[in-house]
């Protein structure tokens, strides 16, 4: 992936504008609940300062509807944070697209929700070029927006005097492509979470990949009715055991595997006061719900990610948020930390697993996207690292 990089240029004097993925999770008040992805916009940011450009920064927040900017789009508080983390106050620019954007050499703003001016979505051209025109360089560091061909994230990198991918964008190309192009042998991946449906895909991609595919949640459950075992009240998408079934068909006739759970961790319900009974997968009830994996299961899990050369993990494998269904997460947690592999983790749930259970500084790269980092790992082509590629090879 060939793409210009921007500790690769000299900045001083211009004018820079950084699409960051400052998308971050918020409190029914605005109160930002995980920095994660302003902490690591940083880099880019600070290089920008620091050699004396002037620097521009926009993001999206949510899902807003365009030409409207309603208090919970606001970036406001993200102005805040950003403002703490770079120990000098960030003004907040509203109506920055046709009002122009005056700002000094050494000095950051931050450009309004960027979802929220009109043709953003849609990529339109006559925005994108209003953008472009703001700047003399324009950074993509929003890796958790790459599978956006958004206005910033896209159209606007066509018509920018120059295009660049930021240290975050960077390192998370570097990170996944480590990961996915010859990659230290076994590779093992870990896809939890409630539905196959959703994440079918990127099962497929990965079936003709890995040696071993560990399935977690709502999916292993799934793969267990494909097997023939009984899954009681279980989440499960009966449906799609045809397509569970190819895959682990597909796998064993590679040599590879899906290790399903030998014993499980069963509830009525799924509660903080739920009692938890631990069981052998062919003893599961009718009215059961299998809510993590056992201690059997852990022990294997534990082994196969021992001996793993690298690891890319999606998904937890039990419901960890609450105690008495968090042992088998927290097992494979515990059996990452002390890998020796390469591990790459990436997903909301997953990020809320690491720091529940203290691995951030074991893990070998936690990516910054969700969606994105799936459709990465699928083989697809980004349209906002596709853009930057597009402007290396003119
Ligand atoms: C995310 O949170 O996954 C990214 O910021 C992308 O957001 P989106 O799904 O609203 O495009
Ligand atoms: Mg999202």
């Amino acid at each position: 992936m060939q793409v210009k990089k921007l500790a690769d240029l000299a900045v001083s004097g211009k004018r820079v504008f950084i699409r960051a993925d400052l998308n971050v999770p918020q409190d029914e008040a605005g109160n930002i609940v995980e920095d994660t992805r302003i902490r690591a916009s940083l880099p880019s940011i600070k290089y920008c300062l620091d050699n004396g450009a002037a620097v521009m920064v926009t993001s999206h927040l949510g899902r807003p509807t365009e030409g409207e900017c309603r208090a919970e789009d606001t970036l406001a508080p993200i102005a805040v944070r950003l403002g703490e983390l770079l120990g000098k106050p960030v003004r907040l620019i509203r109506d920055w697209v046709d009002g122009g954007v005056d700002v000094k050499p050494g000095e950051v703003v931050l450009l309004e929700n960027c979802r929220c001016n009109k043709g953003e979505k849609k990529d339109s051209e006559e925005l994108a070029r209003k953008m472009a025109a703001l700047c003399d360089i324009y950074v993509n560091d929003a890796f958790g927006t790459a599978h956006r061909a958004e206005a910033t994230t896209h159209g606007i990198a066509r018509f920018a005097p120059v295009a660049c991918a930021g240290m975050l964008m960077g390192a998370e190309i570097d990170a996944l492509t480590k990961a996915t192009e010859n990659p230290a042998r076994p590779l093992v991946a870990i896809v939890g979470g409630a539905k196959v449906s959703t994440k079918l895909t990127i099962l497929k991609t990965l079936a003709e990949k890995v040696d071993q595919l560990i399935v977690g949640g709502g999916i292993a459950n799934t793969f267990l009715l494909a097997s023939g075992k009984r899954i009681g009240e279980s989440l499960a998408e009966p449906e799609l055991v045809k397509e569970a079934q190819a895959i682990m068909d597909l796998m064993k006739a590679r040599g590879a595997e899906v290790p399903l759970p030998v014993d499980v961790v069963v509830a009525d319900e799924v509660s903080a006061l739920a009692r938890a009974n631990r069981i052998p997968v062919d003893e599961v009830g009718p009215h059961d719900r299998i809510l993590d994996v056992g201690a059997k299961t852990s022990a294997k899990l534990t082994d196969i990610i021992a001996h793993a050369g690298t690891i890319v993990w999606n998904g937890p494998v039990g419901v960890f948020e609450h105690n008495q269904f968090a042992g088998g997460t927290k097992m494979m947690a515990s059996a990452i930390a002390h890998s020796e592999a390469f591990c790459i983790a990436g997903g909301g749930d997953t990020l809320a697993a690491i720091a529940k259970f203290h691995i951030a500084q074991d893990v070998g790269y936690i990516s910054t996207g969700g969606g994105a980092f799936l459709e990465f790992l699928e083989g697809k082509t980004l349209p906002a690292i596709e853009a930057l590629e597009a402007r290396f090879r003119d």
